[in-house]
C-alpha cells in the first residue's frame, strides 16, 4: 500500500527548512572562504589556525584581508625573532653556531625590513605578483638561515624558520587566488 504525504506533513517539512537553512547556509559562507583557502594552501592545519581570528571574511576584497593577516602574523613573529637575535638571547661559545646566528641576524634583518615590509606594501598596491615574489624570497631567507645550522647539534631557530617558510608558502597561495582572479581577460 502506498502512503501519501499529507499537505500538513509536507507543510511542516517546508516549514522546517526554512527555518534551519539559513543559519546553516550562514555558517557554512563564513567558514567557507577559509576552508577554500587553507585546502588549496600546503600546510592546511597552519593556515587554519592562523586566519581563524577573522573568520568573518568572505569576498574577493577579504582574500587581501586573509594575505595581509598572514603576512602581519608571520612579521610579528619574524620581527621578535630579529630583536631577540640583535639582544644576543641566542648567545653561544660555539664558533660555528655564531657564525649561523651572525648570518641569520643577517637574513632575518631581509626578511623583517626589506621583503616582508616590500610584501605588505605592495599588497596595499595591489600588486600581488611583487607580494608573491617578497613571500618566496622571505622564505628562502629563512631556510639559508635554517641551512646554516646543518651541522651544528643546536638548531636554536628551527622552528621560526620552519613556521616563516610555511607561513610564507601560505602567503603565497593566498595570493595566487588574486594573481588569477585579476588577470586580464584575453582578447584572442
Ligand atoms: C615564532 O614561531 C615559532 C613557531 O611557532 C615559535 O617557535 C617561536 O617562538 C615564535 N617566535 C616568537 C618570537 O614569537
Amino acid at each position: 500500500m502506498k502512503q501519501t504525504s499529507s499537505p500538513t506533513t509536507i507543510f511542516l517539512h517546508l516549514f522546517i527548512l526554512i527555518i534551519l537553512i539559513p543559519p546553516i547556509q550562514s555558517t557554512l559562507s563564513h567558514t567557507s572562504l577559509l576552508e577554500q583557502i587553507c585546502r588549496q594552501s600546503p600546510h592546511y592545519h597552519l593556515c587554519t589556525i592562523t586566519l581563524r581570528s577573522s573568520i568573518n571574511h568572505r569576498s574577493k576584497e577579504d582574500i587581501i584581508g586573509f594575505a595581509r593577516l598572514a603576512l602581519r602574523i608571520v612579521n610579528a613573529n619574524a620581527t621578535i625573532t630579529l630583536n631577540h637575535i640583535k639582544k644576543g638571547y641566542m648567545q653561544t661559545t660555539c664558533p660555528m653556531e655564531k657564525e649561523a646566528i651572525k648570518d641569520c641576524l643577517a637574513s632575518y634583518n631581509m626578511i623583517v625590513n626589506v621583503h616582508l615590509h616590500e610584501a605588505l606594501n605592495a599588497l596595499n598596491k595591489h600588486d600581488y605578483k611583487i607580494v608573491k615574489q617578497r613571500a618566496y624570497v622571505a622564505g628562502i631567507q629563512a631556510e639559508t638561515c635554517d641551512n646554516k645550522f646543518k651541522n651544528s647539534i643546536r638548531k636554536p631557530l628551527k622552528d621560526t624558520n620552519r613556521y616563516v617558510q610555511n607561513l610564507c608558502a601560505i602567503i603565497m597561495s593566498i595570493v595566487n587566488k588574486l594573481i588569477l582572479t585579476n588577470q586580464p581577460t584575453s582578447s584572442y
